[in-house]
């Protein structure tokens, strides 16, 4: 049979002999281009930025350019595997689609179109804590789908019980826990278009139908939304939090419980020392702590220190397939999309997604055989060569 990266080629190909003029990108940069074209300065800048001067987003990209792949030839790479395992399930590509909020600003179909296009593909979809969709309307459309939840932890214990409780009850197998936003970050671009979604009533759709949260309120956000969302500004993130406090999550779930955000290898020893399943190796792509690693280079020494205990995932920096055999070869098991989908969303609703994380897998697929690779989960350091 052949693999999925010759077909898609072909199909783009073939469009040479009957042309398509409906035709989407598929070059990473005119996604962002078209992006650019369709959204406000508010929420093109919403995605596309960053925090502070930027320097850890472009520090995401300069990254993967250190590290080179060096191509092995006559292997027989006829037949490929792009499949990896993860927390007792066999998922197809080494992709997940990451959490992201507020996906309204950027397309009226919002989290529903992301959620339906990994559906379609068999990407797991991580659902975010802010969506403006709730976690039920996507698990719901989403069916045996796989399906993960991300968790802001609220400052609000019983919110943050209640979301966990939510999460298991509608068929999420996995809850990933972002621990780099306990608060929101110095967004230059954010500010200076005085953009934060959130005041608008986008990105808090899981708040808006969660028990805990209603309960606290005098009136409930449809007669006050003003009274709502202020509530909201007051339970979002919670920089209290202690290591010890992750026995508080272990309480409430049974699923596993994957840290995204970690970047220093004392961190991914606490995170085994207080239980997590997995890590995800991020800087929230450069929106957190301007200046932070670039979160490639975090990698090794963080494999380094797990020594296979755990699985790592990464994000910050994905945009291509050889972003993702760099960071495969380097220990991660799976990587994380973040911008480019928002770019398709915003430029194609569902199909866009759908385009955008295709293609991406097609890239890894010839990109990998091409490289002398038959199985993603084969590879290591051997491949890569880091230039000074
Ligand atoms: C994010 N990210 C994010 N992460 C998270 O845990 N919960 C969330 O709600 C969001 N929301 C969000 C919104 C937008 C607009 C962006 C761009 C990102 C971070 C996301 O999961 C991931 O870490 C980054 O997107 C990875 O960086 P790149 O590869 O997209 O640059």
């Amino acid at each position: 049979m052949e693999n999925i990266g010759n077909i898609i080629q072909f199909q783009l190909y073939s469009t040479m002999m009957h042309p398509d003029p409906g035709r989407l990108p598929v070059v990473y940069e005119e996604w962002e281009d078209m992006a650019r074209k369709t959204l406000e300065d508010g929420p093109y800048y919403y995605i596309a930025g960053g925090a502070g001067g930027e320097q850890t987003m472009k520090a995401n990209l300069r990254a993967f350019e250190k590290w080179q792949i060096v191509p092995r030839m006559l292997r027989d790479v006829e037949i490929r595997d792009l499949s990896v395992n993860l927390f007792g399930n066999k998922f197809p590509y080494p992709i997940l689609h990451a959490p992201i909020g507020v996906q309204s600003i950027i397309h009226p179909d919002g989290e529903t179109a992301s959620a339906k296009a990994c559906a379609a593909l068999g990407v797991p979809y991580i659902a975010s804590s802010a969506s403006t969709v709730p976690m039920e309307k996507l698990a719901e459309l989403m069916g045996d789908a796989p399906k993960w939840f991300q968790l802001y932890w609220s400052r609000d214990p019983d919110i943050t019980a209640s979301f966990l409780r939510r999460a298991e009850d509608c068929g999420y197998s996995a809850i990933v826990v972002t621990l780099d936003t306990p608060m929101m970050a110095w967004r230059e671009f954010d500010l200076k278009n005085v953009y934060l979604p959130f005041l608008a009533g986008e990105g808090v759709g899981n708040y808006f139908t969660d028990p805990a949260f209603l309960s606290k309120l005098e009136r409930n956000p449809k007669e006050a939304p003003e009274a709502a969302i202020m509530h909201w500004t007051k339970v979002f993130g919670n920089a209290g939090l202690t290591w010890n406090d992750i026995a508080f999550l272990r309480k409430h779930t049974s699923l596993p419980l994957i840290l995204k955000g970690i970047l220093h290898p004392e961190d991914a020893k606490l995170a085994i020392k207080h239980g997590a399943d997995g890590i995800i190796v991020s800087n929230h792509g450069g929106r957190q702590v301007d200046g932070a690693i670039g979160a490639l280079h975090a990698l090794p020494k963080i494999c380094d220190v797990v020594q296979d205990k755990i699985p790592i995932l990464m994000d910050s920096g994905i945009r291509r397939g050889s972003d993702i055999i760099k960071a495969m070869a380097l220990g991660a098991k799976a990587v994380l999309v973040g911008r480019p989908a928002m770019y398709g969303l915003a430029a194609a609703g569902e199909q866009g997604v759908k385009e955008v994380l295709r293609n991406m897998v097609a890239d890894l697929d010839i990109t990998l055989g091409l490289a002398g690779q038959r199985d993603v989960k084969q590879l290591d350091l051997s491949i890569l060569y880091k230039t000074s």
